[in-house]
């Protein structure tokens, strides 16, 4: 049997550490769904097509990821494409509760489907995505933070909204 897993997120942008989940988990599973929550309540920093891009160029060494996005339930998502894991990263303590509580309800509404944690590595551990939309939008050096191919779709989409 394939193993399909999904990894979801906002990945608004994509981090380092968003990548090194990705990379872990496309050993881990024979394909990997990298899928953008599309939430139309939020003013993303990045448009999806933007993230699409920037997620599709930042794993083009990886032959059995691909990019997607997503909206309404996550288990719904899941369900459509045949997945039975949902891949999280998990940083610190401060994760976790949310987390767990992700992972409770996704499993309530669907008991096929389960999540599986990956513990970032210790470099990426102070790593998010909103740190990264603070630093890039205040004109602070963020290309130690992305994959280097998400630098250049990050700074023309700040330079075109300045
Ligand atoms: O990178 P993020 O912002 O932590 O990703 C959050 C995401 C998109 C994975 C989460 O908000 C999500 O799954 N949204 C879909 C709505 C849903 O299924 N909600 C029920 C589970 S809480």
């Amino acid at each position: 049997m394939r193993r399909l897993a999904i990894y979801p997120g906002s990945f608004d942008p994509p981090t380092l550490g968003h990548l090194d989940v990705i990379e872990r988990a496309s050993r881990m599973f024979d394909e990997l769904i990298v899928t953008i929550g599309v939430n139309s309540s939020k003013k993303p920093m990045l448009s999806v097509e933007e993230r699409t891009r920037a997620l599709t160029a930042a794993t083009l060494h990886l032959g059995n990821v691909r990019i997607s996005e997503f909206s309404g339930l996550l288990v719904n998502y899941a369900q459509s494409v045949g997945a039975k894991s949902i891949v999280r990263g998990l940083r610190a303590t401060a994760d976790f509760e949310y987390e767990f509580q992700m992972a409770m309800v996704n499993r309530r509404l669907n008991d096929q489907v389960d999540t599986v944690f990956l513990m970032t590595k210790w470099e990426h551990s102070y790593l998010s995505s909103s740190i990264v939309r603070e630093v890039a939008v205040l004109g602070g050096d963020y290309s130690g933070l992305v994959p280097a191919a998400v630098v250049p779709i990050i700074a023309k989409a700040l330079d075109t909204s300045a």
